[in-house]
């Protein structure tokens, strides 16, 4: 098993570029599932979750060459793609369910392992099957397997999602695009990353209004063709550097970044203390003294985002004065305060509220990550604790980090990875 050792104490500072979003490229990946032939993803990061799409892609009948060197993935599709996820890959990994829309919409027909809960709560899949059968599709959950069937083609239908789930418009959309007639999705997510899958979507011949609005409007067309289409950049890596600077009273520019996608959470650095500047191909956090801070409320985009409320509420945990920190998306994304708390945060939970007093330094100590943000918060708690910091659960990180310890180390942190 390898763990991180951080030893805290040195500011960040110099230049990191981020890779495209973890939370897109695995979309992408499946929606190549669309169309026959060769498609290339550029700006592919190398992590974990990529590899593990990738292997799923293989078993549903596909070729996948992954380049990591030139950051690109070639997917090529069989007309006739196999139609089972099967368990052992989607336990690795909930994002499988991805592949759903694509398959169904595509063969009439797929068997996707059902991913059961998470270390950050439930997830439902109730929105994603109650859209796919508004569509016409019958899905059933048979011995641990959602099966679906289109008997021919879906059909386009209005569908109204109760929360703009991110992974439920995903479905949604790439069932539409080959479906018959006009899809409505209402209520629908406004990610960065959904607005990179449309435009992908949309160059593979898909005829998709609304995008970046909360109203999605698809006509289904008879067929799409592959096409090369390059990642969004990853805002929320580029967010974590961000913290990271702040924390330790760095300097740190992020290149390959879209400040853009980040509004809300480079408001919360300046007003923590921090000076940030947009610059254009990304933006560069400066901070001198201890920050402040700031209350937190996650929400769909443009609010801010859940996966960045680990690493804020490690900022807050040595900030001066308290904070509140709400969580609305995942209700078991607090579990890492315990871990937090190791390292001597005062930190008060209280169902999704979250009520964090700053003390003056944390101290190290060994300590677990449970899902790849709660990994990263921890690492930046590291980066500022006295002492050496030990992090379980690397794992989780690499889940969504590509290179994450070159990265900080590159900004002259005092990190390591050991197996133990
Ligand atoms: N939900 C339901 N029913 C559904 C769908 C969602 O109840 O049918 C609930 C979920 O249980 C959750 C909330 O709605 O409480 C939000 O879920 P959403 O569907 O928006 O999230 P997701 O698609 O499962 C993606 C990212 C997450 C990110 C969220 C929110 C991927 C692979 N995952 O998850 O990323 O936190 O959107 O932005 O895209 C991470 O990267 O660490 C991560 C967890």
């Amino acid at each position: 098993m390898e763990v991180l050792r951080i030893t805290g104490g040195t500011s960040l500072r110099g230049e990191v570029a981020v890779t495209g979003a973890k939370n897109s490229v695995l979309k992408l990946m499946a929606a190549s599932l669309l169309a026959p032939g060769v498609t290339t993803i550029a700006n592919v990061p190398d992590i974990l979750d990529v590899e593990i799409m990738a292997e799923l892609l293989r078993r549903l009948g596909c070729d996948v060459s992954h380049e990591v060197a030139l950051s690109t993935i070639a997917i090529t599709v069989p007309d006739r793609p196999d139609h089972r996820a099967d368990y052992d890959l989607v336990r690795r990994m909930r994002a499988s369910i991805c592949v759903l829309g694509p398959l169904l919409t595509r063969t009439g027909a797929a068997d996707v392992a059902l991913p059961g809960g998470d270390n950050i709560g439930s997830r439902g899949l109730d929105m994603h099957i109650d859209g796919l059968r508004r569509m016409g599709a019958e899905v059933t959950s048979d011995h641990g397997y959602l099966v679906a069937h289109a008997g021919g083609r879906l059909q386009g239908a209005r569908v109204w999602l109760d929360f703009p789930s991110v992974g439920a418009t995903e479905t949604l959309l790439m069932a539409a695009v080959l479906a018959d007639g006009e899809t409505v999705i209402d209520n629908a997510a406004r990610e960065p990353e959904i607005v990179d899958i449309c435009t992908m979507l949309r160059t593979m011949g898909a005829n998709v209004e609304g995008i970046g609005t909360s109203t999605l409007t698809v006509i289904g067309v008879e067929g799409l063709r592959p096409v090369q289409h390059a990642t969004v950049p990853d805002r929320i890596v580029a967010g974590t550097w961000a913290v990271a600077a702040v924390m330790t009273h760095g300097d740190v520019t992020i290149r390959h970044a879209k400040a853009e996608h980040l509004s809300l959470a480079l408001e919360k650095l300046t007003l923590a203390g921090a000076d940030v500047e947009c610059l254009p191909d990304g933006f560069r956090v400066a901070m001198s003294g201890r920050p402040r801070a700031v209350d937190i409320v996650t929400l769909p985009y443009p609010g801010f985002p859940t996966d960045l409320q680990p690493q804020f509420i490690a900022l807050n945990s040595i900030a001066e004065g308290a904070a509140l920190v709400t969580e609305n998306l995942f209700e078991a994304r607090f579990r890492f305060v315990q871990e937090l708390a190791r390292l001597g945060a005062d930190v008060r939970t209280d169902g999704h509220h979250a009520l964090v007093r700053g003390v003056p330094v944390l101290s190290s100590a060994p300590v677990e990550a449970t899902d790849i943000r709660a990994g990263a918060g921890l690492a930046l708690a590291g980066l500022v604790a006295e002492g050496e910091t030990t992090v379980y659960g690397v794992g989780h990180i690499d889940r969504g980090y590509a290179g994450f310890v070159p990265a900080l180390r590159s900004l002259g942190a005092d990190v390591r990875r050991d197996e133990v």
